[in-house]
C-alpha cells in the first residue's frame, strides 16, 4: 500500500538491525485518517469471506482493527494481556512468547465473545515471528470458530512469522512488506 509505505519512509525510524519505530502514527500517536484508509484496505481484501469479528491484542493491534471493525461494521474483540477484576472466568486463554522482549504473555478473551458461530478476521500492527498471530489462533481454535485470515500492517518478511502462516495455508494480506533495514533505511519487498 504505497499511502502506507511512504509514512513509513517519513516518519518509521530504524532502531538497530531489525525495529521499526512508528510511534508517530501507528502505536503511540495514532493517525485516524491512515488508520480509516488501512481499515478499507483490509475490508477491500477480505470482504468476500463471511466474517462475523474482528480479533486483534492489545494495545497495538487495537487502532487498526477498530478501523477495520468500522469498515466493515462489525465488532472487534482484543486480547488482554492481563486479567482484570471483571476478566477472571470463562476465559479462552494462550500463552505468546515475545522474541523480542523474552517474555511470556498470557492473553486472554472472554468466552462470551467468541464462539463457533464465528468466521474470524485477525488484524495486528506487525508480524515479526508470529507468536501474537499463533496465540489468537490457538484461542480460535479453543472456541472452535472459524480463521477467515489475517491482516498485517507491517510484516517483516525477514522474521519467521509469515512463513508459519503460509506454512498452514492461512490467507494473509500485509499492507507494508519489510524485506531489510539497510543503512538505517527501509527496504520494501517487491510483490
Ligand atoms: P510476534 O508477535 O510477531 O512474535 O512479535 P515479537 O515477539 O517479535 O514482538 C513483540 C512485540 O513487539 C509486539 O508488540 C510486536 O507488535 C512488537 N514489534 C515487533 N516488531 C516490531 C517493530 O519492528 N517495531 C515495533 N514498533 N514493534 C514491533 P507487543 O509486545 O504486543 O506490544 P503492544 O502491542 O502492547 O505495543
Amino acid at each position: 500500500m504505497k499511502l502506507l509505505e511512504t509514512r513509513i519512509q517519513q516518519d518509521g525510524q530504524v532502531l538497530g538491525a531489525d525495529v521499526l519505530k512508528v510511534d508517530s502514527f501507528l502505536n503511540h500517536q495514532i493517525d485516524p485518517d491512515l488508520m480509516a484508509a488501512l481499515g478499507q484496505a483490509f475490508y477491500d481484501s477480505f470482504k468476500d469471506a463471511p466474517i462475523t469479528k474482528i480479533l486483534t491484542v492489545e494495545s497495538s493491534g487495537i487502532a487498526p482493527a477498530l478501523a477495520t471493525g468500522m469498515a466493515f461494521h462489525l465488532p472487534v474483540v482484543f486480547a488482554r494481556k492481563h486479567k482484570s477484576l471483571t476478566l477472571k472466568d470463562n476465559l479462552y486463554t494462550a500463552e505468546v512468547y515475545s522474541f523480542t522482549k523474552k517474555t511470556t504473555n498470557q492473553i486472554s478473551i472472554s468466552t462470551k465473545f467468541l464462539s463457533a458461530d464465528d468466521t474470524v478476521l485477525i488484524i495486528d500492527d506487525f508480524l515479526a515471528n508470529g507468536q501474537a498471530v499463533e496465540g489468537l489462533i490457538d484461542i480460535i481454535g479453543q472456541a472452535g470458530a472459524t480463521l477467515a485470515g489475517v491482516g498485517i500492517v507491517i510484516e517483516k518478511t525477514f522474521q519467521k512469522g509469515r512463513k508459519l502462516l503460509d506454512d498452514r495455508h492461512i490467507k494473509v494480506t500485509s499492507l507494508a512488506r519489510i524485506q531489510a533495514f539497510e543503512d538505517g533505511q527501509v527496504v520494501f519487498a517487491q510483490d
